[in-house]
């Protein structure tokens, strides 16, 4: 089948990809014309393992313009994957989803059979109302029908999250929702390649396919990222009290992730979580209920411990080293996780401004996100893309991301290398031999005397 996606976003370009992967032809809208050209090039825009290889492989079938008329002729269907970033009280911005609904309007032909208009993009609940609202008054001949297709990938595994969905979420009048069975008939039967390199996953279950109403399936995207959210926060929370009570976060997240009940997955303790979603879809949540008389007191309450998280670092470094003022702090990891280049809301930003607003020499290093970070951070830390020099002289050294570059050094080497080799596991991966090798501080690892800064202290900054 003939799609088309706008807007060119991790969402937009992998759903891009991945559909063309499965068979369709896909034409990608793009309204900045230097990313359309490198992208014709075969560069996406962003770092990705893998989706330069798979869009070559598929370059046949994906084709990038900046003219949604071009792009429009003859799809059974529109993936709008814009940006929805948060507004200044929180609540999602929606001006790029309104500016594409339009240019999709205004270049829709008499000729055509009406695509299906789908919101891939993470979008308040009742949008795809108000967009159903809009194209009656702006094109009162034509029937696109409306439907929300939330998108669950995860950055760093977008592809194969694309590819190998655990469901597929459909909602919407029954005519939307039949060109999407169709859409993603080869993804549900699995009848595309394994991607280049790469075989099916072993013991993957086929997705299942959620038809709901259009409102429930919009909601459900900010219910299930507020959900692993919160999920994160508690279980940072029980890690703060192990610290307090001489327990073992590791013992007792294995403990509760056998229940299948509870189940192992986003259980791991540490310096939070950050990224262009989990902080925005919570934050978007909240408001959304709070606009509607409804306090949602428990993702209140995740968001306030995620931001506080991060900020524990500072309390562990202030008492091993009695003050950060003018020592050297490296900072290893400046994503917001492993497998991408994306600094948005991570949470090693905040903790660099705030340790160098505290007179700290800070250096931070990654893999891949320094130039990223360099827009961010500007001059306030200095940033490498070498790990020796980042611990050189170091009087402690912090994991903010579990890159495995980082996580195959041994004990030896930040020995050999710091002025003190203070070592804080900002997500608890460093193997034990390290741990054992190195002045060594995780979360909830127990053990851990009071920190004498006051928290007060450090939240006033
Ligand atoms: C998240 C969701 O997992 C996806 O399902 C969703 O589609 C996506 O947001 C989105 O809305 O677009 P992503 O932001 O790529 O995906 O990253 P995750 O792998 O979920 O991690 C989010 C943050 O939580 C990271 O900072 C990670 O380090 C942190 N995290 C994750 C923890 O601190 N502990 C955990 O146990 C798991």
């Amino acid at each position: 089948m003939k799609v088309a996606v706008v807007g060119c976003g991790y969402v937009g370009l992998t759903t891009a990809t991945a559909l063309a992967w499965a068979g369709h032809r896909v034409n990608v809208v793009e309204i900045d014309e230097r990313r359309v050209a490198s992208l014709r090039e075969g560069h996406p825009p962003f770092f990705e393992a893998h989706l330069d290889e798979a869009m070559a492989a598929c370059a046949r079938r994906l084709r990038f313009s900046t003219s949604h008329a071009e792009a429009l002729v003859g799809t059974r269907a529109v993936f709008i994957a814009v940006g929805t970033p948060a507004s200044k009280d929180g609540s999602a911005d929606l001006s790029q989803v309104w500016s594409a609904v339009e240019q999709i309007v205004c270049n829709l032909t008499r000729s055509n059979v009406d695509p299906v208009l789908v919101t891939k993009s993470t979008v308040p609940v009742g949008t795809g109302d108000d967009i159903a609202d809009r194209i009656r008054h702006l094109a009162p001949h034509h029937q696109l029908p409306v439907a929300s297709n939330p998108e669950f990938l995860r950055q760093g595994r977008s592809l194969r999250d694309s590819l190998y969905p655990d469901r597929i979420v459909i909602g919407g009048p029954e005519r939307a929702r039949a060109v999407l069975r169709e859409i993603y008939r080869p993804i549900v039967e699995r009848s595309f390649e394994p991607l280049p390199g790469t075989t099916h996953p072993y013991g993957h279950t086929t997705p299942s396919v959620i038809e709901v109403d259009r409102r429930s399936a919009e909601l459900a995207k900010y219910a299930a990222n507020a959900f692993l959210a919160t999920r994160i926060s508690f279980v940072n929370e029980v890690a703060n009290v192990c610290d307090r009570l001489g327990a073992d976060i590791d013992s007792v997240t294995a403990i509760m992730g056998a229940d299948p009940r509870i189940g192992s997955h986003f259980l791991h303790a540490g310096v939070g979580y950050g990224g262009s979603c989990f902080p925005k879809d919570t934050r978007a949540l909240h408001q959304l209920a709070r606009m509607h008389g409804y306090e949602f007191a428990l993702v209140s309450a995740a968001i306030r411990v995620n931001e506080s998280q991060r900020f524990r670092v500072l309390e562990r470094l202030a008492w091993t080293l009695g003050g950060v003022e003018g020592r050297r702090i490296a900072l290893l990891g400046l994503a917001f996780k492993a497998g991408t280049d994306d600094v948005r809301e991570a949470p090693s930003i905040a903790l660099a401004r705030a340790l160098a607003a505290r007179g700290a020499n800070v250096i931070g290093h990654d893999p891949r996100a320094v130039a990223n970070a360099r827009q961010v951070l500007q001059k306030v830390v200095v940033l490498t893309t070498s790990i020796d020099e980042a611990l050189r002289g170091a009087d402690a050294a912090v994991l903010m991301t579990e890159w495995p570059d980082y996580l195959s050094l041994d004990a030896q080497y930040y020995r050999a290398r710091m002025r003190r080799p203070i070592v804080i596991d900002g997500r608890n991966a460093l193997p034990e031999a390290v741990r054992r090798g190195v002045e060594y501080y995780g979360f909830g690892r127990g053990a851990l005397r009071q920190p004498t800064i006051e928290r007060s202290r450090v939240a006033a900054d």
